[in-house]
């Protein structure tokens, strides 16, 4: 096994609203990536992504709130830590993050290298200006984007080369963990693959160390992480390598966000989704028994009121189902 550069163990996280009611959005969620490895998150809109990826930054502020649970970086524990020392030591440095649609949210009348110098002084407030200069044009020119762009507005660059620009200067201080929240989702599929393949050399130039890709499409993932995790209402209902994941789902959520069997020498090309029907359950009050069952094909009385459905586990896969492997198998093997 190697390094573990992020653990997370049995994390728990809620919003408060205004009306004081609690949303348990990641609830007992636990996994760890190892030095060199990237993991998917796939699961649909709402169902406590986004929040995950906030609540591991350990950088908590309402109406979100950390309830218990671990987060260690590289064998340091950062849950329970002052907000301010996660921002000074632990963003960017240790942990980056690019949240969902971050791209829209640079200021329109900076300079790209003003964000370069935000990020890199955040932590080094007296950094020589030339220096940051040197870093950013020869970090920006390794990964394929002309350093003309370091002088240039958001406004001016397209999505796809904003999307990038983004990730480049998010990572130009060698984080040991990049989350990217739907960094590909809003992007034509030509950007995609740029953003896709750009991520994918930060981690083979050991700029980052591990890689977390959160997106809504599981079958994207294919060939874009190592392993898959599969959320459904703030808990991970399965995880496995990506080809199992794509081609031998085993929890009803994920086969059903397959939608079909694929044939794995054609890979995810022209494979259609099928929407499931109904929607995930308001985390308000999470359902009694497998919080998929009303949704589920084969769910029974047994999944809907009496028993919660622990972690199993078929060799490395870890699912989260009171049906067997093989009795999933047979059912999948008839439609
Ligand atoms: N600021 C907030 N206040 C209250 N509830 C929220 C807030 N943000 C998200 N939620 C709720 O938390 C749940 C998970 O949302 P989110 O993490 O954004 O999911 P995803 O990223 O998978 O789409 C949803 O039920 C959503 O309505
Ligand atoms: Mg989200």
């Amino acid at each position: 096994m190697g390094k573990k550069m992020l653990e997370v163990r049995d994390l728990k996280t809620k919003y408060i609203t205004r009306f004081h009611e609690d949303v348990y959005a990641v609830d007992g969620v636990s996994f760890s990536i190892e030095e060199g490895k990237s993991l998917g998150i796939a699961g649909e809109s709402g169902c406590g992504k986004s929040t995950l990826a906030l609540s591991m930054m350990g950088y908590y502020f309402p109406p979100l709130h950390y309830i218990s649970g671990d987060i260690i970086i590289d064998g340091q524990n950062i849950s329970g830590m002052n907000p301010d020392d996660v921002r000074k030591s632990i963003l960017g440095r240790e942990i980056a993050y690019i949240p969902q649609a971050a791209m829209n949210a640079l200021n329109p009348t900076q300079r790209i290298i003003r964000f370069v110098e935000d990020v890199i002084r955040a932590h080094d407030p007296k950094a020589d200006k030339k220096e940051i200069r040197e870093l950013a044009e020869a970090r920006f020119a390794e990964l394929g984007l002309p350093p003309t762009v370091l002088n240039r507005h958001a406004v001016e660059l397209s999505g796809g080369m904003k999307q990038r620009t983004v990730i480049a200067v998010s990572t130009i201080l060698n984080p040991k963990v990049l989350i990217a929240d739907e960094p590909s989702s809003a992007l034509d599929v030509t950007s995609q693959k740029m953003v896709i393949k750009m991520m994918r050399e930060l981690m083979e130039k050991g700029y980052i160390k591990s890689m977390l890709f959160i997106t809504h499409e599981l079958p994207l993932l294919y060939n874009v992480t190592d392993d898959i995790m599969v959320m459904y209402a703030g808990q991970i209902v399965e995880k496995g390598t990506a080809k199992e994941m794509v081609f031998d789902p085993v929890h009803p959520y994920s086969h059903g966000l397959m939608g079909s069997i694929l044939v794995p020498e054609e890979g995810t090309r022209g494979h259609k989704l099928t929407a499931i029907p109904g929607t995930p359950p308001n985390l308000k009050r999470p359902p009694k028994g497998c919080r998929f069952a009303d949704r589920c094909k084969y769910a029974t009385d047994e999944c809907r009121y009496y028993t919660i459905p622990e972690k199993s586990f078929e060799n490395d896969r870890m699912y989260r189902c009171l049906k067997r492997v093989d009795e999933l198998k047979e059912v999948y093997s008839h439609e």
